[in-house]
């Protein structure tokens, strides 16, 4: 079964690449096809995407890895290109999570002013996040995303099917986009992951191998209105970064250390942290989502002398304005949003809180 998003610069198409893949190429008259892959998804996954491609495309496989989302790696993508001599007739194909579909989008949109790419997500945060919205870029001077631009893909295809590729570690780190999306914007998603998880063994994602194709569904639906909507980030786009001003902060922190966070695990942690209300402010603790968070990525208390380090790294966030560091949390209606200043005692005030619960 294959499921369409039709948004207005381009399709994504969820289910067997087999069922949508060599349908789309088929319609197009691409002179050359280079794909990016990691040298993981090198074993992985194109195997399972070469029987759909033209004979004999060419191939580039890069080290794994956030820390490689850097110039030095587009530099070996665009040499490639080059090499390749690709015209600007070429396809791209991205195949990989998040840092290659971001950065070798990113290498496709600059090289002789752009050449057509498609995603070809193959974890679960590039599936239901990452590979959706045209958000492409590097990582600079240890601030993630700190370089790049918006540029729609020529297409997504989503198989779930490359879901049992990823390590459980890796499948939990995207599953905390899979919680923002239910939280922001799937009431029902929300309460369905929820009753899931009560039945769950604490470390594990509460869904079951046949279901991601109608969890994805959901979730992508999310993503999907909100960038429909606000493509360039100007309004309720700020709300995908739920957990994130936090989170990118924390995993920032922890990035060049002997135990890094995934990203899901730190966003995970923010959204626990931003959800807060604020002091004397409206609401109440969201208890289950604590209860949630922390049984699916258990407890990784954030040491207080990381604070001022944290409190810069969040002065670099791009939904900052005049200097003050801002933060999307949703409201009680879907898909509606409070941007809230942050200021350095509330954020530890939060971080705290998050420290004391186990
Ligand atoms: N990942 C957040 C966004 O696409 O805006």
């Amino acid at each position: 079964m294959v499921f369409t998003f039709a948004l207005p610069d381009y399709p994504i198409l969820l289910g067997p690449l087999a069922d949508t893949l060599p349908a789309w190429l088929a319609g197009r008259r691409y002179s050359n096809v280079l794909v990016f892959t990691d040298q993981n998804t090198q074993t992985h996954c194109l195997p399972r995407l070469s029987p759909f491609l033209p004979a004999a495309p060419g191939q580039v496989a890069i080290e794994p890895g956030e820390r490689c989302k850097t110039l030095d790696t587009c530099q070996q993508l665009w040499q490639s290109m080059f090499a390749a001599q690709l015209d600007r007739q070429a396809l791209v194909i991205n195949l990989g999570g998040g840092v290659l579909g971001d950065m070798g989008g990113f290498c496709a949109a600059t090289y002789k002013r752009g050449v057509d790419f498609v995603q070809v997500p193959t974890t679960l945060l590039a599936m239901t996040d990452a590979a959706i919205g045209g958000k492409l870029g590097i990582d600079f001077q240890g601030l993630k995303n700190a370089v790049g631009l918006f540029k729609n893909p020529a297409a997504v295809f989503v198989d779930p099917a490359f879901l049992d590729t990823l390590p459980p570690r890796e499948l939990r780190s995207g599953f905390a986009e899979v919680l923002k999306h239910a939280r922001i914007g799937d009431p029902d998603l929300w309460a369905n992951i929820l009753a899931r998880a009560q039945a769950q063994p604490a470390g594990q994602v509460p869904v079951a191998a046949s279901d991601w194709l109608e969890v994805l569904r959901a979730s992508i639906a999310v993503k999907v209105r909100v960038v429909t909507e606000d493509p360039l980030e100007k309004g309720i786009r700020a709300l995908l970064n739920f957990g994130h001003t936090i989170g990118h902060a924390v995993e920032s922190y922890f990035l060049e250390s002997d135990a890094p966070l995934t990203h899901g695990e730190a966003v995970a942690m923010g959204m626990i942290c931003e959800a807060l209300p604020a002091e004397n402010g409206r609401g109440g603790h969201d208890t289950a989502m604590e209860q949630l968070i922390l049984s699916c990525y258990g407890h990784r208390p954030i040491p207080e002398q990381a604070f001022p380090q944290l409190w810069a790294l969040m002065g670099q966030d791009k939904k900052n304005a005049s200097g003050a560091v801002r933060m999307a949390v949703p409201d009680a209606e879907p898909f509606s949003m409070r941007l809230l200043e942050l200021t350095r005692p509330d954020m530890e005030r939060r971080l705290r809180y998050y420290n004391r619960l186990v």
